[in-house]
């Protein structure tokens, strides 16, 4: 909690029970194999800002459309801003969550910069409370699957003049997640994009905004058209910034580990966490800018051991090659990303003690 939401009332959320909410076995069906992104929950939830009344009518209610009017300044500007999280299930059935203040806080640093209100953390908690209060049955249960909470911002105020919306909605939905990568954890090949950038000094790059993702989806094509899963961007200056949807993490030879930072990169929680967990082991981490050559260079004289990539969707990725239009590198695979990944997914499991304090119980 931030020290000015102390003196918060919490919100009194209504509930509206979705009547058609799917049986049991047909939920049952979904978790079996639910891929990423595909299905969602039976409920969602919503609270509406004005610039008079503040954040009020919070309100649990069934999964559906938004009706929203044309002139909506979201649709024409862009005046957005999201976050990922997940909530996973524990082998005696409690449900929790991880670092959430964090998302909590990097929410409110994307509406700052997008203009938009800040959501209280407290409120921010007790949305992904709610969300597991209606449908913690859509947590589930197998390997690696999780239920993947998207909470996200938008201005709904019709006016068409470019200002900061008046009236904004935050809403929070709820996906059943497996592995976002078809084929599960295996070493991923990055195409670098060397004509598309992905933010710009000064721009949004550090926020969790649509736009960053729009303007990643023609080089993300390309990278797929190269046989590439991922696009890794570049900024003006040469230094690597991070993948679409994930940062990027660099491993040397005498166990120092390097990661790019930058005001245009995304801060990732899951970096966060697995820099934590490697200093825990000894590791030095720098946070720096960190140039192409530099990667290049390593991977050439074998000062660099390995690449690998990380967010709360995906977990952890190997690196195991770097395409462009003119070369492409292969990428030594080591131990340390997969071995980090299996702590970090032990802490949020419930399978290893959580020293750090990461986990909040969702479901009590
Ligand atoms: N970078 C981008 C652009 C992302 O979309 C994400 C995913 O949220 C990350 C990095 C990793 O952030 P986190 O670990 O908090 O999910
Ligand atoms: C996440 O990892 O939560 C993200 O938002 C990344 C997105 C590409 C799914």
């Amino acid at each position: 909690m931030t020290s000015n939401d102390t003196e918060l009332a919490p919100l009194e959320f209504s509930v509206t029970k979705n009547l058609a909410a799917r049986p049991a076995a047909q939920r049952e069906e979904v978790l079996k194999s639910p891929g990423f992104g595909t299905t969602f929950t039976d409920h969602m939830v919503d609270v509406c800002w004005s610039a008079r009344g503040g954040w009020h009518r919070p309100r649990v209610q069934p999964y559906g459309p938004i009706s929203l009017d044309p002139a909506a300044a979201v649709l024409h500007y862009g005046q957005e801003i999201f976050e990922g999280i997940k909530a996973y299930r524990h082998a005696d059935g409690s449900v929790h969550t991880f670092r959430p203040e964090k998302n909590a806080e990097r929410l409110q640093r994307s509406a700052r910069r997008l203009a938009l209100p800040k959501l209280p953390t407290e409120y921010f908690l007790q949305s992904l409370r709610e969300i597991i209060a209606v449908d913690g049955d859509w947590v589930p249960s197998g390997a690696d699957q999780s239920l993947y909470l998207r909470p996200f911002m938008f201005a709904k105020e019709a006016f068409l003049g470019v200002r900061p919306a008046q009236k904004v909605a935050y809403y929070l939905i709820a996906s059943p997640a497996g592995s976002y990568f078809t084929g599960g954890v295996k070493p991923v090949r990055i195409w670098l994009s060397e004509t598309h950038a992905r933010a710009g000094k000064g721009g949004t790059g550090a926020a969790k905004t649509g736009g960053n993702y729009a303007s990643s989806l023609l080089p993300q094509a390309e990278a797929s058209d190269k046989g590439c899963d991922q696009v890794v961007f570049l900024d003006q200056d040469g230094n690597v910034e991070e993948l679409g949807g994930m940062n990027v993490v660099f491993v040397f030879k005498d166990g120092h580990i390097v990661t790019p930072q930058s005001d245009s990169i995304l801060e990732g929680i899951t970096r966060d966490s697995l820099l934590q967990l490697a200093e825990d082991r000894g590791h030095t981490v720098e946070r720096r800018a960190f140039s192409l050559k530099e990667w290049r260079d390593g991977v050439a004289s074998g000062d660099i051991v390995e690449v690998f990539a990380c967010g709360t969707a995906a977990v952890v990725t190997p690196i195991g090659a770097l395409v462009s239009a003119g070369f492409e590198d292969a990428q030594p695979i080591g131990e340390l990303a997969l071995s980090l990944r299996e702590e970090l997914t032990d802490i949020q499991y419930g399978r290893r003690e959580d020293k750090h304090g990461w986990l909040l119980r969702l479901d009590a």
